[in-house]
């Protein structure tokens, strides 16, 4: 197998099978703004489940909700986005054209620069010769962009509100509410997957950085005197991960390569051990179950000048893109303190605070936020999986099984009516459950290879012996073996396939 895909490779792939393409393309597509079709959807349905059976399950006492993108002007006041979520702009007075000035950077001179000032970016920019992309002038001057999008709600006098940046402050302006429906029990998690909106400078690498897309974010509200307990939840400890190593370039330690670092090192470090628990899982999610290789992930730790505006700690998730050359941020790991909940308190005049029964002291939560770009997780799952396989001449789109957008294509393998009448008996069957193809047109070689490129982890035929001794095959995309098995017990074979909880050899009799 070998990687080949270069990120006009990738869009072009993802655009060519009905993945993904811009948005309102018949128009001239906007910038920024995308589209999936129904295979994109699929898969991207599938990544929502697959992360809200696993961070749901990490509490008790997580749920998912949904809110609006509309929010007013105040909560993001409160929030501080309104003041501190801005970018470098960098304008060239020559074209009128305007770049992201620190991602110019980090692209031609692979150096991150978050924590230089405007006038330090501009300096860079021009020592270094990195000219307008349009005219190749000198750009004459770098200031901060705010990258809310205003709205003007109402006719005519409306007032401007805002869609979110984040769905994180769904979560925060619905905690209060949450907390008393949930019988108040802490800790209290409360996820969104959803649209947040960016005014971004240059949206660039479809997915990766667009105007509109979608996040998942899990937002853990927690008693902070709790922060360092042993017990993690009712059943879970620290000591059940203490020894896990996490690969982590740390803030003072930017030249050299990234170590492996125990869990329980990091305490020494000085991070909380609730906030390393989660690093913990977040790293067995992207590991384990999106199996992302070890080698092409990372946790990078952001200096006081580089983190978000509400992080006391912040470690960003990385994924080695090779499509990029590059290290890419995927998600992070924020331990926000009190800082949205206290501001919308401040503002909205609500009290936000709530009872602690072993002290009977109030407080306000803090908030442990478990942050996913949706979208660009998405992206990096076919970048990751998407194998060309010299062998077949073809691409293998290796998605793990629960993951691909569908589990099975049905091949009717002769063409004659008992035979297709028996392949679409099976078809109606593992329809009701899961996303599956029919599919009679075609050599069979070309169906195979369809499917292989689509990600379908099975195909199952109808072959000449199969009506004789009740069976189909099925075949494994990965490897190309194949085993039959009894059509009664297909559907139990099937799931336990899809789940992986049985190995593919021992499913069935090897052909
Ligand atoms: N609630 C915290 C938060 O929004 P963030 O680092 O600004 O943190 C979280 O965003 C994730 O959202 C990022 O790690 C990235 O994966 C994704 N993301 C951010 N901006 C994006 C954009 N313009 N297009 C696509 N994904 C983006």
């Amino acid at each position: 197998m070998e990687k080949k895909e270069n990120n006009e490779e990738l869009l072009a792939f993802l655009k060519r099978k009905g993945f993904v393409y811009q948005g309102s393309e018949i128009y001239g597509g906007l910038a920024g703004i995308w589209e999936f079709g129904h295979l994109g959807k699929l898969m991207k349905n599938n990544l929502e489940n697959v992360w809200k059976n696993y961070f749901l399950s990490l509490g008790d006492e997580f749920y998912e909700i949904e809110g609006s993108i509309i929010m007013p002007k105040n909560v993001f006041v409160a929030s501080g986005h309104l003041d501190n979520f801005d970018d470098p702009l960098a304008e060239c007075f020559k074209c009128g054209n305007t770049e992201r000035a620190d991602k110019i950077i980090e692209e031609k001179l692979k150096i991150r620069v978050e924590s230089s000032t405007d006038k330090e970016l501009l300096k860079i920019l021009n020592d270094n010769k990195l000219y307008c992309s349009k005219c190749k002038s000198k750009f004459e001057k770098v200031s901060r962009f705010n990258m809310m999008f205003p709205i003007n709600f109402g006719p005519k006098e409306g007032s401007t509100v805002y869609l979110r940046p984040e769905t994180a402050q769904t979560p925060y302006l619905n905690f209060k509410t949450q907390y008393e429906l949930l019988r108040k029990k802490m800790p209290l998690g409360l996820a969104v997957i959803g649209k947040a909106f960016r005014n971004e400078i240059s949206p660039k690498h479809s997915l990766i950085r667009c105007r509109e897309f979608e996040q998942a974010e899990l937002q853990i509200f927690f008693n902070p005197r709790e922060i360092n307990n042993e017990q993690i939840t009712d059943t879970n400890t620290f000591s059940e991960i203490k020894n896990e190593k996490l690969k982590i370039i740390l803030k003072d330690e930017r030249n050299k390569p990234e170590k492996e670092i125990s869990a329980s090192k990091l305490l020494d470090y000085g991070l909380p051990k609730y906030y390393v628990y989660h690093m913990v899982k977040v790293q067995e999610y992207i590991l384990q179950i999106l199996k992302i290789p070890k080698e092409k992930f990372r946790f990078y730790e952001l200096n006081d000048q580089e983190k978000a505006f509400y992080n006391k700690n912040h470690f960003d998730m990385e994924y080695y893109s090779e499509s990029l050359n590059d290290w890419v941020e995927i998600g992070g790991v924020h331990y926000r303190t009190d800082h949205d909940l206290g501001g919308h308190q401040k503002i909205s005049q609500v009290n936000l605070s709530v009872l602690d029964e072993k002290t009977n002291e109030k407080y306000i939560p803090h908030v442990l936020e478990l942050s996913f770009g949706h979208w660009r997780n998405f992206y990096f799952l076919i970048e990751e999986h998407l194998k060309f396989d010299k062998k077949r001449e073809n691409n293998i789109l290796m998605l793990p099984p629960k993951i691909a957008p569908l589990k099975a294509a049905i091949f009717p393998m002769i063409k004659q009516p008992e035979y297709e009448d028996y392949a679409r008996r099976i078809f109606n069957e593992l329809k009701k459950e899961w996303n599956i193809a029919y599919d009679k047109s075609g050599s069979i070689g070309r169906r195979y290879a369809r499917n292989d490129e689509i990600g379908t982890p099975f195909c199952i035929t109808i072959d000449q012996d199969s009506i004789k001794n009740k069976d189909v095959t099925i075949r494994n995309r990965d490897n190309t073996k194949q085993i039959r098995v009894k059509s009664s017990e297909l559907k139990d074979i099937f799931k336990k396939l899809i789940n992986e909880e049985i190995e593919f050899e021992k499913a069935g009799k090897l052909i």
